[in-house]
């Protein structure tokens, strides 16, 4: 197929009767509930034994691993620091791309012998691959030595879970079609003292074509601002400097509340004493409206941080992939952030290789990272999933032009974000500390505004400890590949 004809877009015109035939579940159906009412008490169950979570995917998967980490502490689990040691291993997974599956079922099939000679050991599946039947059938068939299985929208029942793998030969599989509400005061173990995730709304009901995740994260569901609140009161008061406000769309946050949108929440977010910063993401292109570009503006405590997932530059290909935007919408876009926020950095993602796509509307993706320049960009190859009717459009582009194409946009935008950190030299910036660097204890690791890392030498592990938290001003002196080096501004000197 050459360009986009008429054929593509007369399939398109099915794909909203496919979002509309998804499970809607009501208001009713929608409720809060508290975890401390609805979980069942398994006693300390795990006392005396390690878990360990295998992670993969969004920040939400990372977060809901949080959430599980907290309710097998109160199990008494202790966490392992090398999965050999574990009773307990849990995969959290993630269902976007074929190759993150591969990789899940490459691991598992590897605990088979483990678990021959310690039939103690337990194995879940959780996450968005759970709530694939595929997947499901593929447990039942290959990997019969998994215990537990359980989806999205009801991580709060591990406990009962482990507590009932312990009395059955069986695999357990409990995974919902939907959310029955959303579940409040979750136990959570962050594993960073410094920056905190909050979920503010779950879901997705976008339906771009290429994607599964709102057939695995189901309906769009925001939580209640007064818990959103609360939640940033107590990480303030337990110390947490920077919070990331996460969702799917969170620029469609409160429109199944009724009385608030995103800007009116960051309005409020931003008045929690004690917090620095607050980053958000996904930000959507569509619905992202001057009000909250003027939110954002307004307020310093707000990154000038935005992701603003683009996917392609081409408009034929935008709208087969119905992501609700064209590529002169999206520029005027950027172009409204920037004049509003002009030191904002906006980073994005991309797909390379769409069913259909040609060499020129992949061109259009490259002037399109040159005319935003991005400061960083999330490439992928496009891998087809299952049930997503980007599946039926027709696709001519070889693989091996898909994988050239990532290397090119991968070389493009590698030239665009060096080209931002050079400049970033000479000039002084407030970072935030957040520690250590990974490999050197004497090394600060602090971070910008617009998220790059920055390594400061010379201190003692104390005065970093000490440091924590702090907000301080540091000169960029060197770019580097991964990150920038600077240095600590004398006492007393200001900008
Ligand atoms: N809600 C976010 C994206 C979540 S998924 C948004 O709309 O911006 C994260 C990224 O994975 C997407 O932005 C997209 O670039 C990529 N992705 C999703 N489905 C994909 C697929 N089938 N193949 C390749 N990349 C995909
Ligand atoms: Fe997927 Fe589109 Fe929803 Fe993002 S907005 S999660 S890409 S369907
Ligand atoms: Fe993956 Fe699910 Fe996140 S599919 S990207 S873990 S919402």
């Amino acid at each position: 197929m050459s360009g986009v004809n008429n054929e593509g877009f007369v399939q398109i015109e099915d794909l909203d009767q496919h979002a509309a035939d998804a499970h809607r579940p009501t208001m009713a159906e929608r409720q809060r509930v508290d975890y401390r009412t609805i979980a069942k008490d398994v006693g300390r169950l795990g006392e005396g034994k390690q878990y360990f979570i295998r992670t993969h995917g969004c920040q939400m998967n990372e977060h809901d691993t949080e959430i599980m980490a907290g309710m097998l502490e109160e199990m008494g689990y202790a966490p392992a620091n090398v999965i050999e040691d574990a009773d307990f291993v849990l995969y959290n997974t993630c269902a976007v791309r074929e190759n993150a599956e591969d990789k899940v079922f490459g691991h598992i099939g590897t605990l088979k012998p483990i678990k021959a000679k310690n039939p103690n050991l337990l194995i879940g599946l959780c996450g968005c691959m759970a709530q694939e039947e595929v997947v499901r059938e593929k447990v039942r068939v290959k990997h019969p030595h998994v215990d537990i299985v359980f989806g999205t929208h009801n991580i709060h029942m591990l406990p009962e879970l482990i507590e009932q793998a312990h009395h059955s030969k069986e695999t357990i599989f409990e995974v919902w079609d939907a959310a029955q509400g959303t579940v409040e005061n979750l136990p959570k173990m962050r594993k960073d003292g410094v920056r905190a995730w909050v979920n503010i709304q779950y879901g997705c009901n976008k339906f771009c074509t290429y994607c599964i995740v709102p057939f695995t994260r189901g309906e769009e569901r925001s939580r209640l601002p007064e818990d959103i609140l609360n939640e940033l009161r107590e990480l303030a008061a337990e110390g947490y400097k920077e919070i990331y406000l996460l969702g799917q769309n969170v620029n469609d946050y409160g429109l199944d509340l009724g009385h608030i949108d995103f800007a009116d929440l960051m309005d409020m977010a931003a008045g929690v004493e004690g917090i620095e910063r607050i980053r958000f993401t996904t930000s959507n292109p569509w619905n992202f409206t001057d009000k909250l570009i003027d939110t954002i503006a307004r307020h310093d405590k707000i990154c000038n941080n935005i992701h603003l997932p683009a996917q392609s530059g081409n408009s034929q290909v935008l709208r087969r992939m119905k992501r609700g935007y064209t590529r002169e919408e999206y520029l005027d876009l950027v172009e409204r952030i920037k004049a509003r926020i002009p030191d904002v950095s906006l980073t994005t993602d991309i797909i390379t290789g769409f069913p259909g796509e040609t060499e020129e509307q992949f061109q259009d993706t490259l002037s399109l990272l040159e005319t935003v320049r991005y400061d960083s960009a999330y490439t992928f190859i496009y891998s087809p999933r299952a049930g997503t009717p980007a599946t039926r459009l027709p696709d001519d582009v070889t693989e091996a032009e898909k994988k050239d194409r990532l290397l090119r946009l991968i070389g493009l935008q590698e030239r665009i974000t060096s080209e931002h950190a050079q400049e970033m030299v000479g000039k002084v910036y407030s970072v935030l500390v957040e520690g250590e660097s990974k490999t050197n204890k004497n090394v600060l690791q602090a971070r910008t505004e617009s998220n790059k890392i920055v390594h400061i030498e010379g201190f003692t592990p104390d005065e970093i400890k000490s440091m924590v938290g702090q907000m301080i001003l540091a000169k960029i002196v060197e770019s580097k590949t991964w990150n920038l080096r600077g240095e600590l501004l004398p006492e007393g000197v200001t900008v």
